[in-house]
């Protein structure tokens, strides 16, 4: 040790949070003192009961029999490339750019990375997917939160998101179905969030990662079909909706006038050389996944519309907790009737019960009631034991 000095990290690194994955910690611990655990806290389809669709699997390992093993180009393979292309089209979606990247998260980094200097602002939904925080916090920019509002189904309050506004808003974030709160949005919304964009010179990067997982039947409509001259990043994938996020593939199609954005797409394409490529084999699923049939999809949505039925009537009838329905994704977002801080009182349930959710101020300040998020992809024998925990301690603790 003689000389040398400790390793201070990066300042950039100091207001990182991700609550999602924080909480694991204090999960370890009681499993490590030999208690029982519901996860009901990760969004990772496949590590329920879920499976990967086997024409995605056998697409990829094809590809690396036949050495697609290399680096890709940069943006992504050609065919991958013309599949997304050709979806877009068959949506009335003329792109101007597609890239390739390792999960949304990669794309949603570039948007970020080539919009944002230092002490700009971006608008983002609270609640909403913690990546965007955590990635302008390393960009040494700020979140400025929306308010999404409980009682209008989670819609975003408009004049809250232009009350938020100033000289230094480079995008809005949009995220439709919404993590965590499962609202899908109406084409009324989006086209307001689209004026507010046009009238002060905004960016929309729209997160529509859960589009093909909606459990009423309403249509996903995506923002890009609805406008084509306001710049706009789309970021989708196959963790979600292909049922494989260990595969570490998305992309984001950039559209809108290409005089506004031909300079904003090199800024994301200079940073998707640097990092080389998403990883090749796997990209052989793309086109797939696209062109393929989607039948894993009638199952999934099958169990996903039981356990979220499930889930609203169980939260809804437990004293001092109530419920919204969500209607995409799989997500849902209880508020607790209780003045407690949310931290400390999904810190006790995890103590006391065993059953792991992320509390809500982990995705963002608004509401500044206490939430939790509940992940509704276990059976409905592990959420109905899981309920039944939570119900024993709300009696505990609300007498
Ligand atoms: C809203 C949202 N966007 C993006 C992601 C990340 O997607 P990917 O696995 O494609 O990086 C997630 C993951 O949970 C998410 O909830």
């Amino acid at each position: 040790m003689k000389g040398l000095k400790k390793i201070v990290p990066s300042q950039r690194t100091q207001h990182i949070e991700y609550a999602i994955r924080d909480i694991v910690l204090l999960a370890n611990k009681r499993k490590k003192a030999g208690g029982d655990l519901f996860y009901l806290n990760i969004g990772d389809p496949v590590l329920y009961d879920f499976k990967t669709p086997i024409h995605l699997i056998e697409a990829s390992s094809k590809a690396m029999f036949e050495n697609h093993t290399s680096y890709a180009q940069s943006e992504g393979i050609p065919e991958a490339i013309d599949a997304i292309h050709k979806d877009c089209l068959k949506d009335k979606i003329n792109p101007f750019d597609i890239m390739i990247t390792t999960g949304a998260s990669e794309a949603i980094d570039f948007a970020l990375s080539a919009l944002v200097n230092r002490g700009d602002n971006v608008l983002l939904p609270s609640p909403g997917y913690p990546l965007y925080s955590a990635l302008l916090a390393r960009l040494l920019g700020e979140s400025r939160y929306y308010k999404l509002d409980e009682d209008n189904n989670w819609m975003p309050d408009i004049d809250h998101l232009v009350s938020q506004i100033d000289d230094k808003t480079k995008a809005i974030a949009v995220i439709n179905p919404n993590n965590p709160t499962g609202a899908v949005y109406s084409e009324k919304t989006l086209r307001d969030i689209i004026e507010v964009a046009r009238q002060h010179n905004l960016v929309i990067l729209s997160d529509e990662i859960y589009s093909k997982l909606i459990m009423n039947g309403q249509p996903h409509i995506p923002m890009a079909t609805i406008d084509n001259e306001v710049p706009m990043v789309t970021f989708n994938g196959l963790s979600k909706s292909y049922l494989c996020p260990g595969f570490r593939i998305g992309w984001g199609i950039t559209t809108g006038e290409p005089e506004l954005i031909s300079d904003f797409v090199e800024g994301m394409k200079k940073l998707a050389r640097a990092r080389l490529c998403a990883c090749h084999p796997k990209q052989y699923a793309i086109s797939v996944a696209l062109n393929g049939n989607h039948d894993h999809l009638i199952e999934a949505l099958d169990k996903l519309k039981k356990r979220r039925d499930l889930t609203v009537e169980r939260l809804n009838s437990i004293k001092g907790i109530s419920c919204q329905k969500p209607n995409g994704a799989f997500y849902a977002f209880p508020k607790v009737h209780l003045d407690v801080d949310d931290e400390e009182f999904v810190k006790q349930l995890i103590k006391e019960t065993g059953v792991v959710v992320v509390h809500g101020s982990g995705f963002g300040p608004y509401p500044k009631s206490p939430h939790f998020r509940i992940v509704f992809l276990p059976s409905e024998d592990i959420l109905n034991e899981a309920y039944n925990r939570i119900e024993a301690f709300m009696k505990r603790h609300t007498g």
